[in-house]
């Protein structure tokens, strides 16, 4: 009885796993999770703003499409001072950037449509994407944030490009100049739709320039969130899209009125508090400390022949070993170490890759990332 479209819906190995530790009480070092902190996340902040909104009724109503225009209006100063360029385009405020990569796929991507997706790539968008269309190339990216480059073969029959240039989930890596000038010039010359991936922005303290700066063509659609540094259950992130496709994207939104009205208001609460801008500095302060511990870790205890990726922020470090690192994981579990096999992330070749894992720090303090290295270290060497 199931479309098509539902029987390519699978399993994201993320869900995998978060949902393996939820059974599981004895996790120390959780090195899985893609969720902030939560003593990173403004409890009290978020209540007292809760307590303002509520007292009017308002709060509570429906929430229409494109989202408060109060809001919108604080989300291009956000977007501005993170150094995004939002001239000529519109905010339009969407339930987490997943719910933004959703519509865009349901607004861009027919079944004979191809898909031009970075291997590995974040596999929760590539599960919004396929939804509508199996047809894909990829992009394979290295540890060094190096990516190949599509034949001209390739580029003629791609209709939209995903990406995430800046703290690339799941390797960490940022793209270079030179690639993020080529991206603009396949969009300009091959009429593509370029989606950017980018909520780890506020959590670098010097991101590139965005694809969105550089395109004069109106071909990028920019999506951000804000999960990372305010709280993924508020649900919080916006698509920053050429006016030619605002309408459109709005008109989308009537299918589910899926935005939240209450977070949207509390989110607004915040920024006009500047809540958003201080907890980001903060974070990006300690989630930077942590990935240098990390770093300095890996470098002291991990045998040889491992190699990963050197992030300068974010939450994750991607690491190549010569052990099945998705073999090797309930074993990592019974010794407390949770990790997010990385074969899951590619969507082509995955076996070639069953030696990489995704270490994240966004959960583990500073203090425990020496154990969590040290066991997984161990273990490594062991089944080598
Ligand atoms: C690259 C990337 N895009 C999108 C998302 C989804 O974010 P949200 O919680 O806003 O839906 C994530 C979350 O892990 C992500 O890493």
């Amino acid at each position: 009885m199931l479309s098509s479209r539902a029987r390519r819906l699978y399993w994201s190995p993320i869900e995998i796993v978060s949902k393996k530790l939820k059974r599981l009480k004895s996790i120390k070092v959780d090195f899985a999770s893609g969720a902030p902190d939560p003593e990173l996340i403004p409890l009290n902040e978020i209540r007292e703003s809760t307590l303002r909104v509520l007292e009017d009724p308002g709060s509570l109503s429906y929430p229409g499409t494109g989202g408060l225009a109060e809001l919108r209006r604080e989300l291009v100063h956000l977007l501005s001072n993170l150094g995004v360029s939002v001239h000529g385009r519109e905010v339009i405020v969407t339930s987490g950037a997943q719910n933004a990569l959703h519509i865009i796929a349901d607004l861009f991507l027919d079944e004979e449509d191809y898909l031009l997706v970075e291997n590995p790539t974040f596999i929760e968008a590539f599960i919004a994407f396929n939804h509508y269309t199996n047809n894909y190339y990829t992009i394979n990216v290295g540890l060094d944030g190096s990516r190949t480059t599509p034949s001209k073969n390739t580029l003629v029959q791609v209709k939209l490009l995903y990406t995430m240039p800046e703290l690339h989930n799941p390797t960490g890596t940022v793209m270079d100049y030179d690639y993020r000038k080529r991206i603009i010039e396949w969009a300009r010359d091959y009429d593509l739709i370029v989606v950017e991936d980018d909520p780890y922005r506020p959590l670098v303290p010097d991101p590139r320039e965005p694809l969105v700066n550089m395109d004069k063509n109106q071909r990028v659609l920019y999506v951000t969130s804000l999960s990372k540094v305010v709280a993924p259950g508020l649900r919080i992130g916006l698509i920053l899209a050429p006016r030619e496709y605002s309408e459109k994207i709005e008109q989308a939104q009537q299918l589910d009125f899926s935005l939240n009205t209450l977070s949207m208001h509390i989110v607004l609460d915040l920024l006009k508090k500047k809540v958003i801008s201080k907890i980001a500095s903060k974070a990006r302060r300690e989630y930077m400390n942590r990935i240098k511990t990390l770093l300095d870790l890996l470098e002291d205890h991990m045998p040889g022949e491992v190699e990963w990726s050197r992030p300068r922020g974010g939450f994750y470090v991607f690491i190549n070993t010569r052990v099945d690192m998705d073999k090797l994981l309930g074993k990592a579990l019974s010794m407390g170490i949770a990790y997010v096999p990385g074969k899951y992330f590619y969507i082509e070749n995955r076996e070639a890759y069953k030696g990489t894992a995704r270490l994240s720090i966004s959960r583990v303090r500073e203090q425990d990332i020496e154990y969590g290295v040290k066991v997984l270290a161990k273990l490594i060497r062991d089944y080598s």
